[in-house]
């Protein structure tokens, strides 16, 4: 598990949008997304894609990994929304390039067309939605909770939280009451942000709170996982486990097939089910990244592998990856930061059954893994991916450089 302090250090960069990373923009390139702030479905292919909101502006991500910058939204986006109403009204906060506050940007043909939103004044708003309760009402997050009841265009503060906030969502059935995700869970106010009181979901981390087309409402809770419950009585139950040591960061429902959702989560991956939120896989299409095969990789990986490639695949040398031993290179990070995405599942497996010609400290594991174990340990290694590694893996890796 993460420290809880790095945790709150990871979403705060999710939700206090800094300008540094407008800066990064500019030397940055479209294909290097480490994270993503907020997902919505594309109208236009009907959950084929997302639109997925990043510091390089927004993008369209493909399932086959490919993805593209939307021309009508360059500037870096920190939020995005779409309008339960009208899922081809959408809204993202934007930063300028000097990372002050930018524009609220509004699209309304589904995304391909954005503009200013008329009458706002520039606003940095992270975690924006709005409400299905009370028409014209959004909710975001700057370093308060930010309310606005005229759709976007003037917004206030509301009073503080008892603890760090990290998420936020309209009610979907009651006009007055708001949800926040904070430190040591969520918290619910009946009277637009006065004051508050613990919704009962658990003493965890809520990193993401959203509500569905039938009323019902999700809240993330870090290293459990996906709760659901029914706003008139809050009684909160686990919907999904098993995402181990990320945390979700944005949903979105497909207005098409209720059932369909996508979400993002701090590694930039974006995962999505079919089934209501129970049985989640990766949208690049590995439908063997499981909770049990993840949970049983990663316990193999343990076992196994942690001695050399280090906790969470951070590599025998972190920071230093030419370092060598005796026999040839040390055992390389097989999370984001070496190479090992460029493999194919079916490469890695081949290093893993067989071992490497290169050094021979990286024996064989076939005598000791079934292959399904392998598998499993590759389920694991892929959650500590960033939706670029997943979606540029293996031979489309040249394509993404
Ligand atoms: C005794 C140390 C050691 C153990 C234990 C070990 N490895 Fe390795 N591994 C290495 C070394 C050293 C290399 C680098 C070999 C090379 O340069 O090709 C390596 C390379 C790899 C690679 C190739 C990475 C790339 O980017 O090319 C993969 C994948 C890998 N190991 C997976 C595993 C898995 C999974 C386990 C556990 C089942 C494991 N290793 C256990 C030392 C180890």
């Amino acid at each position: 598990m993460k420290p809880l302090r790095t945790l709150a250090a990871a979403l705060i960069v999710m939700t206090s949008l800094l300008p540094a990373s407008a800066q990064q923009r500019q030397t940055g390139s479209t294909d290097s997304i480490k994270k993503i702030y907020g997902i919505a479905v594309d109208p236009a292919t009907d959950g084929g894609t997302v639109l997925i909101a990043t510091q390089y502006g927004l993008l369209r991500a493909r399932p086959d990994g490919l993805s593209e910058l939307v021309p009508a939204l360059k500037a870096a986006v920190v939020s995005l929304a779409s309008d339960p109403r009208n899922p081809k009204h959408l809204f993202a906060s934007t930063i300028d390039s000097k990372g002050a506050p930018g524009n609220l940007m509004e699209s309304t043909d589904g995304g391909v067309n954005w503009a200013p939103l008329k009458g706002a004044k520039p606003v940095i708003v992270g975690a924006l939605s709005l409400s299905r309760a009370r028409e014209g009402r959004m909710i975001g997050l700057a370093s308060k909770i930010m309310i606005s009841d005229d759709a976007g265009k003037s917004w206030r503060e509301v009073a503080a939280t008892p603890d760090k906030t990290f998420a936020v969502a309209p009610s979907p059935t009651i006009a007055d009451r708001i949800y926040a995700g904070t430190m040591t869970g969520l918290m619910v106010s009946d009277d637009n942000g006065e004051t508050w009181r613990d919704a009962g979901a658990g003493n965890q981390p809520i990193t993401m709170i959203t509500s569905l087309a039938d009323g019902s409402l999700l809240a993330f809770a870090y290293s459990r996982g996906l709760l659901r419950a029914q706003e008139s009585d809050l009684k909160w139950s686990l919907l999904a486990g098993g995402f181990e040591d990320r945390f979700m960061v944005d949903l979105a429902q497909n207005p098409q097939r209720p059932d369909e959702l996508f979400a993002t989560f701090d590694t930039g991956a974006i995962l999505m089910s079919r089934n209501g939120g129970r049985k989640w896989i990766s949208f690049e299409g590995s439908d063997w990244a499981t909770p049990e095969h993840i949970a049983n990789g990663k316990k193999l990986f343990q076992q196994n592998c942690q001695a050399c490639h280090g906790v969470n695949g951070i590599g025998e040398a972190p920071g230093n990856p030419g370092a060598k031993d005796k026999y040839g290179f040390k055992a390389p990070a097989l999370n984001n930061d070496a190479h090992a995405w460029h493999h194919s599942d079916r490469g890695i497996f081949a290093t893993i059954s067989k071992g490497s010609p290169r050094n021979k400290r990286m024996v064989a594991f076939s005598m000791r893994l079934s292959d399904d174990e392998i598998r499993d340990i590759i389920a694991y290694i892929k959650t500590l991916w960033s939706l670029r590694s997943l979606a540029c893996q293996g031979a489309r890796h040249m394509g993404c450089q």
